[in-house]
């Protein structure tokens, strides 16, 4: 049912982030097996998406699109069915306006045909993009497809990627899931990267602008920070500490990496189940920035049953010893109403990288955090 979808955030697989628009049936179906054989389908991811780049550059004579015969020679339902029946969901992309950002064709004026045919293939998740939307309105558009969406019948996670320029997570809540609310991610940690002709969003650039819009999001509708970059270059500590920030957003965790190539500790970072359940926490509460010192800063994420993530992230640049007293500060959210006060309640500690309990807050915590690093801790009672 429509109101069940994303109660928690979608976790799921796009091909953009590696792929771009050079994806065709052996390179996904490898995709897909990986996606079951790497464990990633264990760990809880469940969508597989395709991106840009999947249509013909035409419609066919009765407005219909159409799979690249090239990339897709049995069409697109081939595809969802390999998809469904590896015990995944299917996902699709395309755009508000005449052509998608690669030059495919747009769905502008196509909205209602264009959901009954995904429905008909059996998508379970639309990206729509924001590219050719000259003279379009926005809201309008996104809730025309909604609408759309829900006529076709088929439950669908509708992602809106208009890249938080008309504020979407103040009107977007009963139109679809998650809207995007920033510009691309690219693989940099703390610097942005030129591209040229636009700019890649760093990790921390993209972080930055989070802590305001969190009180936007909840089960079945979420702010989305862009797909995930782990293992698409950054080194280890910075896929960690990506990884970690993401989970303690609760942002929709799409990992954008070679499934079929990833390295042991790629794996181990985007399977870690104990940050995963940060990430899909019942709660749904977004973490908000507490405190921040020397470079360092703690970020906090209420969590059912009274739990709290504490993610201490080093962006000073260098090695950075941090010791924390539990005692000196009361954490209190009022957007969750959760408190902690460590004067009056004593929780113990885990932490999720190292996978080990290391004490309560009963002492302060003091440890050595590298550059562009995290540790990310669970506080229970
Ligand atoms: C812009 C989006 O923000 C990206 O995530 C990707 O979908 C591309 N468009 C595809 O052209």
């Amino acid at each position: 049912k429509f109101e069940e979808l994303a109660q928690t955030p979608p976790m799921g697989w796009n091909s953009w982030n590696t792929f771009q628009t050079n994806i065709d049936l052996p390179l996904l179906k490898g995709m897909v097996d990986t996606y079951v054989s790497s464990g990633m389908k264990d760990a809880g991811y469940t969508y597989f998406v395709l991106d840009d780049g999947w249509m013909a550059m035409q419609r066919d004579k009765d407005g219909n699109l159409v799979a690249d015969p090239k990339k897709f020679p049995n069409g697109m339902k081939e595809f969802a069915d390999y998809v469904h029946a590896k015990g995944l969901k299917f996902g699709i992309y395309n755009c508000a306006g005449t052509l998608t950002c690669a030059g495919y064709p747009g769905t502008r004026g196509y909205e209602y045909q264009d959901a009954r045919l995904y429905a008909s293939w059996g998508v379970d998740y639309l990206k729509f993009d924001w590219c050719n939307t000259d003279g379009i309105n926005a809201v309008e558009a996104y809730k025309t497809m909604s609408k759309a969406i829900r006529a076709a019948g088929r439950p669908m996670i509708f992602s809106l990627c208009e890249w938080g320029q008309h504020k979407p997570w103040r009107w977007a809540k009963d139109v679809g899931q998650l809207w995007r609310s920033t510009g691309d991610i690219g693989a940099g940690f703390e610097k942005n990267i030129s591209k040229g002709g636009w700019t890649a969003l760093s990790v921390l650039s993209i972080l930055d602008q989070q802590d305001s819009i969190r009180q936007y999001a909840g089960p079945g509708h979420w702010n989305d920070p862009d797909m995930l970059e782990v293992g698409n270059g950054m080194k280890y500590n910075e896929d960690k500490a990506h990884f970690s920030l993401w989970c303690m957003l609760a942002a929709p965790l799409m990992a954008g990496n070679d499934l079929r190539k990833m390295s042991d500790q790629t794996r181990a970072i985007l399977t870690n189940k104990e940050l995963i359940a940060l990430d899909q926490d019942p709660l749904g509460v977004e973490a908000f920035r507490f405190y921040a010192f020397d470079g360092i800063e703690i970020w906090v994420k209420p969590l059912a049953n009274n739990e709290l993530g504490v993610c201490f992230l080093n962006r000073s640049g260098k090695p950075q010893k941090v010791s924390y007293d539990w005692k000196d500060h009361v954490i209190n959210d009022a957007l969750s109403n959760t408190g902690f006060d460590f004067n009056q309640t004593t929780y113990k500690l885990r932490d999720l990288w190292e996978k080990k309990d290391i004490g309560t807050t009963t002492k302060p915590f003091s440890q050595v955090i590298p550059a562009d690093d995290v540790v990310v801790l669970r506080l229970t009672k």
